[in-house]
Parts: C-alpha cells; structure tokens; sequence
C-alpha cells in the first residue's frame, strides 16, 4: 500500500480505492541550503532533493497512482514516450504491478543511467529517429488505439499524484514558500505544483501560495520565445523539448502566481549543478539544476530578496547521467602505490 497516496487520500482518492503497487516513493528531503543560500545571498533557501525517490526522480509521485489506477481498471500495459526519468519510472512501477512497459525514446538523447534503469526493470524500449516532442505524438495516438495505458503526464493521475510535492513542502514548513523554482520540460510538474498549493489553500492547510519560478534550458525554451521550438537542444537532455504537453498549465501558474518563466544557458546549469554539489552534497542531473540557475540570476538582481523562503525542487538525481560529470584528463593524478607518491598526490 502506497504510504504517500495514504497520506493524502481525502484529496486524491476514494476511501475504500486501493493502492497496493508502491516502491516507497515521496516522504523526500527539504534540506535548509545554508552554504548555497550564503553564496546565492538567500538566508531560507530549500532543497527539495527528489532523486532520493524509488527511481531517482519525481516522476514516481505521479507513477505510482496511474500505475495503480491502470492496473485497477484492468490494463495489461503502460506505454510512454520520454526523455528518460518517465520511461525508468514506468518500468519499475510496472514491473511491481506485473505488466508490460514499453518505451518510446529519442535516439542518443537519454542519459545512460535512466536507460540502464528501464533495460533492467524488463521494459521493451522503442528508439526513435525523432525528438521527445515526435515520440509523444506517436504515444498519444497509440494509446487512442487502447492497445496501452498511456502514463505520460497527459493522464491526469501523473499530475495529480505529483501536486504531493506541493503539499509535502507545506506540511514541513508548516506555511508555503514565498517562491517556488523548478525547471520546466514537458510543464506537468509546474502545473501540478501550481495545482497542488491551490487546493491546499482551498482546504484551509495554507493561506499563502509561492511564487512559481519556472525555468528552460535556452535552446529549448518554448514557453520563454512564446512559439514550439523544432529543433530544441540542451545538455539538460531531461528537458530538451520543444512543444510542452502542459504549456497552458506552466503560463497559468505563472500569470496567477505572479512569477515567471525564463531561459538559463546549458552554462548555468552546469554551473549551478556543480554548486549545488559542492556547496551542500547534494547531486543532482543537470536539468534539475536550472531552477538554481535561474534563483542565482533572481537573486541577482534583486527579483528575490534576501528574507524570503525559497524552494528549489531538484527533480531527479546525478547518478542517472554520470557522463556530464566523467573526469576530464587531469582531474585525475594518476601516481605510484607507495605513500610518498600518494602525498605527492595529495600536494602535501
Ligand atoms: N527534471 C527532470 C529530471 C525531468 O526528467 C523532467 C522531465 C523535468 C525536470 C521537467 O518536468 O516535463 O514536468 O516539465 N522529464 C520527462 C521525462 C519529460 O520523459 O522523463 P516537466
């Protein structure tokens, strides 16, 4: 039984709906960023580090109840078009409910690890001569046909199983933020967000709601340039698309909330990533480093003030894209097994 879709039934199931698939996803940390606040010039700046979730990534808040949910309405798969986090979630929950997975990917775009997850879990993958916006299309009209249940973020339980995000970040603060930063891809997670700290303050659990602060990577940054982008390209490959699913989502959490969406530089969000890492342990896969990127810049130039209360959702772990970080020639010194060369190593 899911411990997370338990916590919060009464918003988002029946009483007596069951929810037996669960990897133990959710209940993820909220770390006070002291050192990155300090260099950022934000005295309450959060952490809401979501790569500790089953499959590294938010997605599994969303994951667990369409899984179950397909599974309950007596589907024998799931299929999903993805820039990799979508895909190693899908495999592993429908592994769990016993029934197939097949994935839909564009070729030579998805990190290594989120493959390695999906190969593992059984999945049957589909690589594509196309990009993630293509391989979505494709997915839509193969669900049309009912062959599979579709669990990409146009199924509605993905957005609202991930508005427990929102809610987890409320409960443990015990008030909203005063901002919320995330980056921004397909535009589910900004839309769920949105979604999630609204019904909170309609049920009376909060009387305030953040200001959502949405970013994309600059080459693929529809939302920013107000037009799809055909040809998006970006280091970030987790958000490399160029026509969001939930486009209308993102705009309206951004014009009701009072925030904006902006573009940050592959440059950024490498920067900001290595930060992140340096300054408070914490590894996360580029993509989910852009929300930093965009509060260094906000914080900047005074858009964030140094009082505020401010959450970074990191959406997905390091681990799952190791090559962005793979040594370069002479990170490593490479030295004799004795303790003299060792010290020498060492530069002491
Ligand atoms: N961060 C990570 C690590 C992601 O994997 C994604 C999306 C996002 C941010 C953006 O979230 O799409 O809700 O705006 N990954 C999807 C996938 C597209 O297929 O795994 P979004």
């Amino acid at each position: 039984m899911s411990a997370l879709l338990e916590r919060y039934r009464d918003l988002l199931a029946g009483p007596a709906e069951a929810f037996p698939v669960t990897l133990g996803e959710g209940a993820t940390p909220l770390i006070h960023a002291r050192r990155l606040g300090e260099e950022l010039g934000l005295d309450n700046l959060y952490l809401k580090f979501e790569g500790t979730n089953p499959t590294g990534s938010f997605k599994d808040r969303g994951m667990v109840l369409a899984v179950n949910r397909a599974l309950a309405s007596g589907a024998r798969a799931v299929i999903c078009a993805s820039t990799g986090n979508t895909s190693a979630s899908a495999a592993a929950y429908a592994a769990a409910a016993g029934i197939d997975c097949f994935v839909v990917l564009p070729v030579g775009k998805v990190a290594r690890g989120k493959l390695a997850q999906a190969v593992a879990a059984g999945a049957r993958l589909i690589s594509i001569d196309g990009n993630f916006d293509e391989a979505l299309e494709s997915v839509r009209r193969i669900g049309d046909e009912e062959t599979a249940a579709v669990v990409n973020s146009i199924n509605p339980d993905r957005i609202a199983g991930q508005q427990t995000g929102a809610w987890e970040i409320v409960d443990e603060l015990g008030r909203a933020p005063d901002a919320l930063a995330l980056p921004v891809g397909n535009a589910g997670n900004i839309t769920a967000y949105w979604r999630g700290f609204t019904r909170y303050a309609e049920a009376g659990r909060t009387t305030t709601k953040p200001r959502m602060l949405g970013f994309q990577a600059a080459g693929a940054a529809p939302i920013v340039n107000g037009a799809p982008v055909a040809q998006p390209e970006t280091v970030a490959t987790a958000i490399r698309i160029g026509s969001p699913a939930s486009w209308e989502g993102a705009t309206a959490a951004r014009d009701e909330s009072r925030g904006v969406i902006e573009a940050v530089s592959d440059e950024e969000i490498l920067d900001a990533q290595r930060r992140i890492a340096q300054t408070e342990g914490v590894f996360c896969e580029p993509a989910s480093a852009a929300g930093v990127a965009g509060v260094r810049r906000l914080a900047a130039d005074g858009r964030l003030h140094r009082s505020e209360t401010v959450v970074c959702v990191l959406t997905g772990h390091g681990l799952k894209d190791p090559d962005i970080v793979s040594p370069e020639e002479g990170e490593i010194r490479t030295v004799g097994a004795d303790l003299a060369s060792i010290r020498r190593g060492m530069g002491i």
